[in-house]
């Protein structure tokens, strides 16, 4: 019974003892025994009606069955992990940052001073802008791997050509979080650094000297370059990144990954139907499906449901090809019908149709099918 029914239940229990006694006992005491019975502390237990009832709001258990518990192609290995990674590196830049920001000061006179005082005076702080800097640098070296895997699996064509073009844009957006970190200490490095970059960006043909200004926040490099830097640094790209991967996680489970090309090599030409895949994962990839970690072996024999599934399929095939060959067949026969009845007109007298009821269904000379 789901947490939802159960909590409707017991209320409705409690009520049907009698008004008086439902006062005076709501339904807490009958939750509570039933906990105790259950050897449940009543904090847990009031922690699990509470995410009942969330769930039963925002459907949080489907999405995350969705997620977690979809079926993925055979042959899939580690570098099918490399989108996760950068997924987790990205989560660790957002919550590293977040505490970096809490002792940044995004001011020309102040921001190489409160970088000090994080560094050398702040608990845990000279480690917390270390995981942030080398996560910088590993979120593009995963990122880059992660493409190479997509592109040699052959994952960017269709039906997933959106979704490669999703992580090309991510892919700009996650140097652009680099270009703009990078100025944040500033100190001599960064600053000419950033300024190189942006004599790179303004080299750049017909948008490139509009997007160095934007970036500069005018003609000269100033204390508003830092600003903009901060708040596109901290905000606006995080933002379009966190929002990006939600719809390029949305495609990945909609559109199910793509199987190795060595084993899709294996099957023969065209027995993989690309709308298949739109239910997560095409059939011949069901062989061995690890769901929650465990290898379900026994998914290499289709299920009864699926079994009938691929009879039904291949009756409508049968059919579909049944009606193509008559279709190929069929203009011939009234044709030829037609020119032998032409031939006994020229012999034989018309005669009324034996049964005048019959005779709009008589294709009269020919004309019916001409
Ligand atoms: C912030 C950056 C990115 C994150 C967090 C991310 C995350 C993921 C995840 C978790 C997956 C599913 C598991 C996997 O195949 O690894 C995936 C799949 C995919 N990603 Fe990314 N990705 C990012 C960037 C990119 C880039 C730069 C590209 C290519 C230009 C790309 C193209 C794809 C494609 C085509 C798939 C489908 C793979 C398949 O069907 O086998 N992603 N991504």
């Amino acid at each position: 019974m789901s947490l939802l029914k159960r909590k409707k239940s017991e209320t409705a229990e409690s009520n049907g003892s009698g008004d008086a006694e439902a006062v005076a006992k709501p339904a807490k005491p009958g939750r509570m025994s039933q906990a105790k019975d259950l050897g449940v502390h009543h904090g847990t237990q009031a922690g699990i009606d509470v995410a009942g009832w969330v769930d039963s709001r925002v459907n949080a258990t489907g999405i995350f069955t969705a997620m977690m518990s979809r079926h993925v192609p055979k042959g899939t290995n580690w570098f099918y992990t490399l989108g996760s990674a950068t997924m987790f590196i990205f989560a660790m830049q957002a919550i590293t940052g977040v505490f970096l920001s809490m002792y940044y000061t995004p001011s020309a006179t102040q921001a190489y001073a409160s970088i000090t005082h994080l560094t050398n005076e702040v608990f845990m702080g000279e480690f917390v802008r270390g995981l942030h800097k080398w996560g910088a640098s590993l979120m593009i070296i995963l990122i880059f791997l992660h493409m190479a895997r997509t592109f040699f699996f052959g994952a960017y064509k269709y039906p997933r050509e959106l979704n490669w073009v999703i992580g090309v844009v991510l892919l700009i957006l996650t140097t652009v979080m680099g270009l703009t970190g990078y100025l944040l200490p500033f100190d001599q490095r960064s600053f000419w650094a950033t300024i190189v970059a942006n004599n790179i960006t303004a080299s750049g043909p017909i948008v490139g000297p509009y997007l160095a200004d934007f970036l500069r926040a005018g003609p000269d490099f100033s204390a508003t370059t830092l600003s903009r830097f901060y708040a596109l640094h901290m905000m606006v790209v995080p933002g379009l990144i966190a929002a990006l991967i939600g719809a390029h996680l949305f495609f990945v489970v909609k559109l199910g990954t793509t199987a190795p090309p060595w084993v899709r090599a294996g099957r023969p030409k065209g027995s993989r139907p690309e709308e298949e895949v739109t239910a997560g994962v095409a059939k011949e990839d069901f062989d061995e499906v690890p769901v929650n970690g465990a290898v379900v072996a026994a998914a290499a024999a289709p299920p009864v449901d699926e079994a009938d599934a691929d009879a039904a399929e291949a009756e409508e095939v049968e059919a579909k090809e049944a009606e193509e060959t008559e279709a190929a067949v069929a203009p011939e026969e009234p044709a030829q019908e037609a020119a032998e009845e032409a031939a006994a007109d020229e012999t034989a007298p018309e005669e009324p149709p034996a049964d005048p009821a019959d005779a709009p269904d008589e294709p009269g000379e020919g004309e019916v099918n001409q």
